[in-house]
């Protein structure tokens, strides 16, 4: 018999050229579930991907003057990097652009369309542009979107109905059946009472305003509105609809789809109508996360309150990353984000408990054996606590995972980990290390750690891959003897395991320089532009619209009252001096760069600072703070242009 599937997914992104750590946390959370699973020996299949299709996309791509699927196509790779960066191990990543996908979604609605589960009419309704919903007048929140909070506006339009009342009975009698099917169970009350009890009405599946779409193949006016596109990636990923994968027999239905809240009504009432109306099992499960806010309020970009998530890896590693974001917050609630938080949990658990249990113990098994632990020793009636806890560990541990309850999870596991730094001081190893006749107790000591580190640290790859991995080479244990099975075993190390001794886990922060650097950078919030410029990729002639003129400095001084210009006089190679202002003088002593050869923007409008006319801007490159002005060879005439 094969093993047992198990398949997970994540909600698939929309194409912002910035994903924030409330994105990274469901992806994290997905993850830690997958690796989890693969630990037990399920066959996992973890899916996510990108949801790119829409009126917003067409719109944002016009704006930046590009073709809408050149606009996600630079977007996407931005986002599979991010996954990278923070060791996702998705095993398929699926497009909503995908050819096989589009296929797929034409099939499905034609057949749901030829059942009589679609039909056309006319819509008229409130419509949240950002959001890409419609809504009835009765839920909105004071006249606007009860998502986001921003304007809705009045459309009409001819449109596909997908017959969703219909179902509705269906619904409520299989929440019924299966009172586990949404979780938390605070969020099935909430789409019971505010959406089925009110009346659900049929939902509207085409639009005709604009066409970055699936187009409905026998209408082709109409593109199939994005919650039928999207939703449907679930199945079609496995091959449902098309020729590209074949799994669909093998992993569908999905054990659970992990989405933040406010997706949940897509998930636990569209979806299962659709897979209804589809002949298709339900999935096992909609998770519906909580949010990650800043300051009480929902991350968003245009709120301008999101944080990076790749400067909190630069800065701090993705494993310590990964482990707070499962660690601090109860995954079905709200949780407020603060450096304050993330480098107390970093110094707290990960310094202090984890890295301290593992270095000293590998330090005393060096310092007192040489890096290996003699054959002899001798238990104490002292060790049982400790030994108790660890053989317990595992079965708590799963019990807690299989709710999602990630932090319980960890919690379970540091108790152990605190028991054992516990034990260190109880046990007093120094004190052993004095007497050669206490050698063999002093060897049991240190076996009973490093198979705590063992149990432990194997626990951990879910959350830490690397991080478990570096632990399990310092305490010398093979790949086999750190598997799930061996995690509820104690004694599993040979006697005379060998240790190897390797870098600190995570050096201790100083909390009050690390939250004054961070305020200097775009890690926290408030530093962060309101809405980012998207940077699709710009066209050659675009490019070479610029204009880079090499100059050589004639004279140059810092500006009175300003703290941060410095005032140039240019040989542009034009015979006349050009003058530039630039923001470096914290960089750079006037005399140093008379005479140098650098750059200039030359083609943009002249701009006062100060009271001075600048007529161009210097070229530097700044990177982590530092800024170095471009400067070339002198050999380089004045007037050349940078090509
Ligand atoms: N494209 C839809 C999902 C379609 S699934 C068939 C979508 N995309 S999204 O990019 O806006 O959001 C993706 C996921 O990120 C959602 O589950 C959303 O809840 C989650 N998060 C976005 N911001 C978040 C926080 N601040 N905190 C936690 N998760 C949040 O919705």
């Amino acid at each position: 018999m094969g093993r047992k599937s198990f398949y997970i997914t994540t909600p698939i992104y929309y194409p912002s050229d910035k994903l924030h750590i409330g994105h990274t946390y469901c992806t994290v959370a997905t993850d830690a579930m997958a690796r989890y699973k693969r630990m037990q020996g399920y066959d996992v299949m973890f899916l996510t991907g990108t949801d790119e299709h829409g009126q917003k996309i067409q719109q944002k791509a016009e704006a930046a003057g590009v073709t809408p699927q050149q606009y996600v196509d630079h977007i996407v790779d931005g986002i599979k990097d991010l996954w990278k960066l923070m060791n996702i191990s998705n095993d398929r990543f699926i497009r909503t652009t995908d050819d096989y996908h589009v296929e797929s979604i034409k099939k499905i609605f034609r057949k749901l369309y030829e059942q009589g589960d679609i039909y056309k009419g006319s819509y008229k309704g409130k419509y949240c542009t950002p959001c890409e919903s419609f809504w009835t007048e009765s839920q909105l929140v004071d006249g606007k979107c009860p998502d986001c909070g921003r304007e809705v506006v009045d459309a009409e339009e001819e449109a596909y109905f997908f017959r969703l009342s219909k179902y509705a009975d269906r619904l409520v009698a299989y929440y019924e059946a299966h009172p586990n099917f949404l979780e938390p169970p605070s969020r099935l009350n909430e789409m019971v009472n505010n959406f089925i009890k009110p009346g659900l009405e049929d939902l509207c599946v085409s639009r005709t305003s604009f066409d970055w779409g699936v187009q409905v193949d026998f209408d082709a006016k109409h593109v199939v509105y994005v919650w039928i596109d999207a939703l449907s990636n679930y199945i079609t990923a496995l091959g449902y609809g098309n020729e590209k994968y074949h799994d669909f027999e093998k992993y569908w239905p999905a054990q659970v789809h992990f989405v933040g809240k406010e997706i949940v009504r897509f998930h636990s009432i569209i979806w299962p109508a659709m897979l209804m109306a589809l002949d298709l099992p339900l999935p096992g499960q909609v998770y519906g996360h909580g949010w990650l806010k800043f300051d009480g309020d929902k991350m968003s970009k245009s709120k301008g309150n999101v944080v990076d998530p790749v400067v909190l890896v630069n800065r701090y590693g993705v494993d310590a990353l990964r482990y707070f974001l499962l660690r601090e917050f109860p995954f079905g609630s709200d949780g407020n984000f603060t450096n304050e938080a993330l480098i107390s949990r970093i110094n707290a658990d990960l310094a202090n408990d984890l890295g301290n249990l593992l270095s000293r113990t590998v330090a005393m098994v060096g310092k007192y054996f040489g890096g290996q632990l003699p054959a002899e020793q001798k238990s104490d009636p002292m060790d049982n606590a400790l030994l108790t806890m660890a053989k317990e560990l595992r079965g708590k541990y799963e019990e807690q995972m299989e709710k999602y309850a990630f932090q319980n999870a960890l919690i379970e596991v540091f108790k152990v980990i605190s028991r054992a730094n516990k034990y260190i001081d109880e046990t007093a190893p120094w004190v052993l290390a004095k007497e050669e006749e206490n050698k063999p107790r002093l060897a049991a000591v240190l076996y009973n750690l490093l198979e705590c580190l063992r149990i432990t640290s194997s626990l951990l790859t879910p959350f830490m891959p690397d991080t478990a991995e570096k632990s399990r080479v310092q305490i010398g244990a093979s790949e086999e003897e750190f598997t799930w099975e061996k995690a509820a075993q104690f004694g599993v190390l040979p006697k005379d395991t060998a240790v190897q001794k390797g870098d600190a886990l995570f050096p201790r922060i100083d909390m009050e320089k690390e939250l004054a650097q961070l305020a200097q950078t775009s890690g926290t919030p408030a530093q962060e532009e309101k809405e980012e410029p998207v940077a699709p990729p710009i066209t050659i002639d675009e490019f070479s619209k610029v204009e880079m003129t090499v100059c050589k400095v004639l004279a140059c001084e810092n500006v009175p009252k300003s703290e941060k210009l410095l005032k140039f006089q240019l040989d542009d190679g034009s015979g006349q001096t050009r003058q530039i202002l630039s923001g470096i003088a914290k960089y750079y002593k006037p005399e140093e760069l008379v005479g140098k050869t650098v750059v200039a923007c030359t083609n943009l409008p002249p701009r006062k600072m100060m009271g001075q006319l600048s007529n161009g801007m210097l070229l530097s490159a700044e990177k982590d703070g530092q800024l170095n002005l471009v400067m070339l060879e002198d050999k380089v005439p004045a007037g050349a242009k940078l090509c």
